[in-house]
């Protein structure tokens, strides 16, 4: 039986949202539905505001950053009438199946319109995007790898100049409240020091301040520079402030510097588009099969394609493995 699928990206874009439009989009073509794209995340749903997706439109996007269907966070799905709006769109455009790419707060929306449009009305999908990384029932979401990528290959650079001057460079990375882009980006980077929810205490960073200091001053008896990696939102007053503090020592010179959106910017690494891609037909393959009922994430875990009711998926956690930071402290110890 033929099918109406509608796709939306929302919230923060990430890298590779554009594979995963586009492999949703064909593997729908092939199975004989009909494909849309809302435009600006859930507000083009509310405000009908689509296209028609085709192979053509489609074509050549994988490599593109960005979202071709646009982002936007939508405050009219925190509201009754703005659910109630979204789900009377779906029935009204006779869509059976609404796949969202985006991140926790995009299928918050999803649960939501689950009140006003069940499972017999039609099927309701997320695919984990966002740069954060900070959803359970997937190692990595979209967007992850190229965030990552981007930021070491900026630090790559800031780490020249840092030479040059030997001096102490604060660099600022996105991740709202969790540590999975600073603690790859600073080990991937061999920085000195990784500032991150998972290792520090925000209400004790004079302690944090005075244990920097000890190791800046160490590490500079041995060589220049001492990259410190920063998790944006942790620091008081944030890498300004950092920086203002560690320059009162007179024989600290230390820069910073916010990468800030570039990282959610450029073309996708091979990585999240090989990721979208999967998700995307996996996403296509579930609504053939007819069995997802409740709003569920499809994500990938250790290999496998592993589908996950959202409203689970809201209640978890997924720090960065405990493991990791143990470890990366004690080398940290060693300098
Ligand atoms: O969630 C993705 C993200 O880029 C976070 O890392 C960051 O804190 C936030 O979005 C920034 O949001 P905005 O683009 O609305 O400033």
């Amino acid at each position: 039986m033929s099918k109406k699928i509608a796709i939306l990206t929302s919230g923060g874009d990430a890298p590779g949202m554009n594979s995963a439009i586009r492999s949703v989009t064909l593997s729908a073509l092939r199975c004989g539905f009909e494909c849309i794209g809302f435009y600006h995340g859930y507000n083009g749903l509310i405000e009908q505001e689509f296209c028609s997706l085709s192979a053509h439109s489609v074509t050549d996007i994988t490599q593109q950053g960005g979202t071709i269907l646009k982002s936007a966070r939508c405050p009219a799905m925190h509201t009754e009438e703005g659910v109630q709006q979204a789900a009377n769109s779906l029935r009204k455009l006779h869509v059976d199946a609404l796949i969202v790419i985006g991140g926790d707060g995009s299928f918050r929306g999803l649960e939501a319109l689950w009140q006003h449009w069940q499972h017999w009305q039609g099927t309701l999908i997320g695919l984990p995007g966002t740069i954060d990384n900070d959803l359970a029932g997937c190692d990595n979401t979209i967007g992850f790898s190229t965030a990552v990528n981007t930021a070491t290959s900026a630090i790559d650079k800031i780490r020249d100049t840092a030479n040059a001057f030997e001096r102490v460079f604060i660099t600022e990375v996105m991740g709202r409240h969790n540590g999975h882009i600073a603690f790859h980006v600073g080990i991937s980077c061999g920085a000195e020091a990784i500032l991150s929810f998972e290792n520090c205490d925000p209400n004790n960073h004079q302690a944090i301040e005075a244990q920097l200091i000890a190791a800046i001053t160490k590490q500079q008896q041995k060589h220049g520079s001492f990259m410190i990696v920063l998790a944006e939102n942790l620091w008081p007053g944030g890498s300004q402030a950092l920086k203002a503090q560690l320059n009162n020592q007179t024989e600290i010179n230390a820069a910073m510097c916010v990468l800030g959106h570039i990282q959610r910017g450029g073309a996708p690494s091979a990585e999240d588009r090989i990721l979208a891609t999967e998700l995307g037909i996996a996403a296509v393959e579930a609504i053939v099969a007819g069995t997802v009922t409740t709003p569920t994430m499809i994500g990938k875990v250790q290999g496998q394609l592993l589908q996950s009711d959202i409203a689970e998926i809201l209640q978890q956690q997924k720090p960065v493995s405990p493991q990791w930071v143990k470890r990366y402290q004690s080398y940290l110890a060693e300098l």
